[in-house]
Order: C-alpha cells, then sequence, then structure tokens
C-alpha cells in the first residue's frame, strides 16, 4: 500500500471513530490544518518536478475534498445521535390535561380611566390627585358654593362627623376640589386632569353612591370658551374613536364658572340603539365653563392676568355610553361573569404618558 493510500486509511478509522465535535475537529487539524499531514504533502507538490506534480497534485486534493466531506457527515451523525438520544430521554405527557388559566380582567372604569389620561396627556394636560375625604373648605367655600346650596345638605352628602358629633370633613362630592389644590401649590399657567371617585347620597339606575369623576383645568393667560370646545372636541373624537364629533354649548349655571356650558354631543337613537357622533339628537356629556374670578382669588391666582376653562366628566357615564353598558349599579357589584363579559385584557390597556403628581 502506497503512503497516501495508507493515510487515507488512518483518517477513514480516526473520523469514524471520533465521538465528539471536538475529537472530530481535532482529526481535521492533524489532517488538514496548517502543520496537518495532507497540508504538508500539499506544501511538499512544490519541491516536485512537473510531471510528478501532475500525478500527485490531482491524488492530494482529492483525498483532501474526500476527507472534508467525510468529517462533514461524521459531524451530521454525531449531531442526529444527539437529537435521538433526547427524544428517547425527554417526553411530553399530552394526555394531561391543561392549567386553565384564570387570568383577571381590567375594570371598564380603569379602562377607561387610563383611555381619559392617554388622551389628554398627548393634549399636554399632566394628572393630578387629590384626597377623597375633603374638608368643607376644598369641597365647597373655595369653589364658591354658598353655604345654603342644595348640595351642602346632609340629604345630598356624606359628612364624616367626629365622636362628639362634630362634623369633621365630607367624602368628596366631585373632583373640583383638586383644582383648588392645584392651584394653591402651583399657581398659573397650568393643565390638568384629575380622575377619582366621588360620592354622593343616591341609587338608582344611573346612580351609585360612589362613582368616578375626571376634572380638567386649563390656566393661562389667553384662554377662552373656543379653547375649551376645541380641547373638548379632539377628546370626544379620540375617546369615541369617531372621525368628526359635534359638540353644543347649553347655558348653564355652576358657582365656581361664569359663564357655565353644559355640553350636549350629536346622537342618534335607531332600534333602540345609541349611536354617538351622528344624528339628529343631543345627549348630555359634562358640565364646564371659564374658572370664576372667585375660585382663582381663593387660590391666590390673578384673575385680571390670568383666566381659564374648567369641565368635569362622569368617567362611569361615557364608559357606559362607549361600551354599551346598561346599567351604573352593576359596575360596582363585583359579578365575576359581568367582569369577564364588559372586562379587558391587559393588551387594551393604554400606556400612561405622564406621572401622577399629589397635592
Ligand atoms: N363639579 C361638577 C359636578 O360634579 C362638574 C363640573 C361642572 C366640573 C363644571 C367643572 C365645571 O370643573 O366647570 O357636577
Amino acid at each position: 500500500m502506497n503512503e497516501i493510500s495508507e493515510l487515507r486509511e488512518r483518517y477513514l478509522v480516526l473520523i469514524d471513530s471520533a465521538e465528539t465535535d471536538s475529537a472530530l475537529e481535532e482529526v481535521r487539524i492533524s489532517a488538514l490544518g496548517k502543520k496537518g499531514e495532507i497540508a504538508l504533502k500539499m506544501r511538499d507538490l512544490g519541491a516536485m518536478d512537473i510531471e510528478q506534480r501532475k500525478v500527485q497534485g490531482p491524488i492530494l486534493n482529492s483525498l483532501k475534498e474526500e476527507i472534508i466531506s467525510l468529517i462533514k457527515n461524521r459531524k451530521n451523525q454525531l449531531e442526529d445521535k444527539l437529537i435521538n438520544q433526547r427524544i428517547k430521554s425527554e417526553w411530553l405527557d399530552l394526555s394531561r390535561s391543561p392549567r386553565l388559566s384564570n387570568e383577571g380582567s381590567l375594570h371598564p372604569v380603569s379602562q377607561v380611566t387610563e383611555e381619559v389620561i392617554a388622551i389628554f396627556s398627548s393634549l399636554g394636560f399632566e394628572v393630578a390627585d387629590g384626597p377623597q375625604i375633603e374638608s368643607d373648605y376644598y369641597n365647597f367655600d373655595a369653589l364658591n358654593i354658598p353655604p345654603e346650596h342644595p348640595a351642602r345638605q346632609e340629604f345630598d352628602t356624606f359628612y364624616v362627623h367626629n365622636d362628639d358629633g362634630s362634623t369633621l370633613n365630607v367624602l368628596r362630592t366631585h373632583t373640583s376640589p383638586v383644582q383648588i389644590r392645584y392651584m394653591e401649590h402651583a399657581g398659573g399657567p397650568c393643565r390638568i386632569i384629575a380622575p377619582g371617585r366621588v360620592f354622593r347620597s343616591d341609587y338608582d339606575q344611573t346612580h351609585t353612591p360612589m362613582f368616578h369623576q375626571v376634572e380638567g383645568l386649563a390656566i393661562d393667560r389667553d384662554i377662552s370658551m373656543a379653547n375649551l370646545k376645541w380641547v373638548l372636541e379632539e377628546f370626544c373624537r379620540a375617546f369615541f374613536e369617531l372621525e368628526t364629533v359635534q359638540l353644543r354649548f347649553r347655558s348653564s349655571h355652576f358657582p365656581f364658572t361664569e359663564p357655565s356650558a353644559e355640553v350636549d354631543i350629536r346622537c342618534s337613537w335607531v332600534d333602540n340603539q345609541l349611536k354617538i357622533g351622528e344624528g339628529d339628537d343631543w345627549m348630555e356629556i359634562l358640565g364646564s365653563g371659564m374658572v370664576h374670578p372667585k375660585v382663582l382669588k381663593a387660590v391666590g391666582v390673578d384673575s385680571e392676568k390670568y383666566q381659564g376653562f374648567a369641565f368635569g366628566v362622569g368617567i362611569d357615564r361615557i364608559a357606559m355610553l362607549k361600551y354599551g353598558i346598561p346599567d351604573l349599579r352593576s359596575f360596582f357589584d363585583s359579578d365575576l361573569r359581568w367582569l369577564k363579559h364588559f372586562g379587558f385584557s391587559r393588551n387594551d390597556y393604554p400606556a400612561l404618558h405622564s406621572g401622577l403628581s399629589k397635592f
């Protein structure tokens, strides 16, 4: 047997008996590496005369190709072997019953609050917060609500009494006191919304003792009702996911705004189905107005220099309108079937664009 066939036989055995990738790599290097046996033999070709080289060259080349392809095949074999071993040792019991996922859902009030925050954040409004147990001053006096106002009667408002019977505080009846707290702290100009819980002594299909509002406030040098209208239109367009909306101001009265307006949105009723955005009907959706100079005075903002608008929207109310929920009381029954039906998955939750400031 000549030297080359002997070399070939030896490497066939070595390749065949390599049991790991690294053993195979060693074999490759000892044959084809820089100082490998075949590489050295190829280098010797240079010293041969041309006739010899014509014979030896192709033999060596084909040996090199053969070794490369044998190494590759062995590598594939080793991989297959490994996979087969895994298939034998690892297994999945498909007869086991799956673990049922019991993921909760997001309450429509949380979903809508986040939607409202996302929309107003994109319009440059910051989120502000205030306490749910308020003093008479913040809930009524600073907002220019006079002592004889019906809202101040025990009949409507939950008062918190001290042990000796004297009055301590109220459960806030609206989110408007956050306006006062914010302006006392930050003055003007500002743009805020304040979502949160409010409390009133009421109970029927559209009223519950606890519900949710979002307050809006924008104070600056040249703010007018036109700005208010634009902001509310943008909000309604985004919230109700409509191309266009039509709003109208209806003159009204709130002690903390002058002038005051209730805002109606265009809608229609077809076959008892409400359609928001178009039609020949109107539906009231919120209260608003220009902040009363007395309110600005109470918080030390110069009403000669600054003015602004405010509005208050019922979160539960717009949730009912947008998602077709007929009874407000069901929001707070904690009935899991209702939550599964009207709740939202985590993926629907819009990102919170701005932080939350507390006052
Ligand atoms: N606080 C009012 C309420 O609870 C809602 C409201 C109306 C808020 C007009 C405002 C406003 O800021 O300007 O019914």
